[in-house]
């Protein structure tokens, strides 16, 4: 069933110029950046859809409070009007700034972690569990199985299962458990929300074994806005007062703001202990900065204490996951296999169902990234067995379920026709499918978040395409 494209509640006041490249020369460039999109130049790409992290346009209002940026390096005001935006919004009532979301990762896991420590969430998140691991805990996945099948509709994918969450702090004990890491929405299941319910009802387990909630609340507000639409009872209450009513339940907060919040660099972390939140404060001055910035500049906080009062307006958040749904069902609508039902931030490609004929150890939805950039100079990213890495204790490749070509869509950035035209692409080139015949192996490995860096070759010929592609 298609769907219309939502009205953008904003006009367009300043350009970038896209560059139009032919597929010879993006081959070419695919080579030299050794099959793997992420190395490119991003003047080869036409249109971006590698991630919606720091990649929104800014309002108007955004780059005019750039100017009131205080850049004082202790107290700047500032800092203080950030706070205050994230009291009103988020409710935490101490805010350590971070420079984006990974650096407050850091912080949570080095002040909570101990080896041996077990960590249950509802999916991984990459950054999230590396630190995790880093610091010695085990991840354990304790989503809803539903979020492992790509096509099953259910609302709530990013719920937690309260069965395996019991037999979790059962098995390890809580002492061996120094928090829950959950995720709203959950990125690598596909952008998929968690309800409240399922909130409240981790909390209730939590508090029964006195076990901290970390929220990771990047995409915290498109959460709040398919509990608005799909929840029952929530129709009627604002996305502001929603998002509170989810970040209630959490003891911690970790927001990389280049999400919602719709600026191009920052974070905070969101914390009600006060001794927790001095302890924080210290490990801040050690690896970002000043506690009253964080790892941003003061511009960088006004921008984002902006940002957050515009996130919550009904009408920017219902056009951002609007034009996500347009995309997505046109996709749908042209049979061409996504993720079900379509997430906040991104339309994801199913690679297992696309490219059956090529193995997991050769990378499939990697391989059709790269196939996606050289026939359309689109770029997504993998979200798969590449973005999953290696176990730590036994250095086997992980292989989730999930395995697909993340399509992320930049907040405020692109229009009607750019979504046409990545729909078009998508679609012809699922058409010619079989034309992709071979995947990829690696020729460089990085030994953390692999899927940034990593260099590859097609495995048994010159190139991931039969000889009569054109
Ligand atoms: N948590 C979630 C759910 C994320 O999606 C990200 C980043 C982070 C934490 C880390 O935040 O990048 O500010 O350090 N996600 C980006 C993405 C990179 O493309 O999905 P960061």
């Amino acid at each position: 069933m298609t769907i219309p494209h939502p009205v953008e509640p904003w006009r367009v006041k300043t350009v970038e110029a896209i560059r139009q490249t032919d597929r010879a020369y993006r081959e070419h460039a695919l080579r030299e950046a050794g099959w793997n999109p992420t190395l490119l130049r991003s003047e080869d790409v036409a249109v971006d859809l590698f991630t919606d992290s720091g990649t929104s346009a800014m309002s108007d209002r955004q780059w005019a409070v750039l100017m009131q940026g205080d850049e004082a390096y202790a107290g700047a005001r500032s800092f203080y009007l950030l706070r205050q935006e994230v009291r009103a919004h988020y409710g935490f009532e101490h805010v350590v700034p971070v420079h984006q979301g990974r650096a407050g990762e850091n912080i949570v896991s080095q002040l909570l972690i101990r080896p041996g420590h077990h960590v249950a969430g509802n999916m991984y998140f990459t950054s999230t569990r590396a630190h995790q691991e880093r610091n010695g805990a085990v991840f354990h996945d304790v989503i809803i199985d539903e979020a492992h099948d790509p096509t099953s509709e259910h609302p709530f994918k990013g719920d937690v299962d309260p069965a395996k969450l019991r037999a979790f702090i059962k098995k390890h004990g809580p002492d061996a458990i120094p928090y829950l890491s959950i995720g709203a929405t959950v990125n690598m299941a596909g952008g998929q929300p968690i309800s409240l319910a399922s909130l409240a009802t981790v909390r209730e387990i939590a508090d029964a074994h006195s076990l901290p909630v970390v929220l990771d609340t990047a995409r915290a507000v498109e959460n709040a806005y398919f509990i608005k639409q799909r929840e029952s009872g929530w129709a009627d209450t604002s996305i502001a007062d929603i998002l509170r009513a989810m970040c209630d339940l959490a003891d911690v907060a970790i927001m990389s703001a280049k999400k919602d919040s719709m600026v191009n660099i920052g974070g905070w972390i969101g914390i009600r202990d006060p001794d927790l939140a001095e302890r924080a404060r210290a490990l801040v001055l050690l690896y970002e900065g000043l506690h009253t910035y964080g790892g941003m500049a003061g511009r960088d906080m006004e921008a984002l204490a902006q940002g957050i009062v515009e996130s919550v307006r009904e009408e920017n958040i219902a056009a951002r996951i609007g034009q996500v749904a347009y995309l997505g069902h046109r996709l749908i609508d042209a049979g061409v296999p996504v993720v079900r039902p379509i997430g906040g931030h991104c339309v994801c490609v199913d690679a297992l169902a696309t490219l059956p004929h090529i193995s997991r150890e050769e990378f499939p939805a990697q391989t059709l990234v790269a196939a996606l950039y050289a026939d359309t100079g689109i770029r997504g990213v993998e979200r798969g067995a590449l973005s999953a890495g290696r176990d730590p204790v036994t250095g086997e490749n992980r292989y989730p379920p999930l395995e697909f070509v993340r399509l992320a869509i930049p907040r405020r950035v692109y229009t009607q026709t750019h979504m046409d035209v990545v729909a078009d692409s998508v679609i012809r080139l699922h058409t010619r499918r079989e034309q992709i015949v071979r995947g990829l192996e690696f020729t460089h490995e990085p030994p953390h978040l692999r899927f940034f860096q990593a260099r590859f070759r097609p495995l048994g010929g010159d190139s991931i395409f039969d000889s009569d592609t054109v």
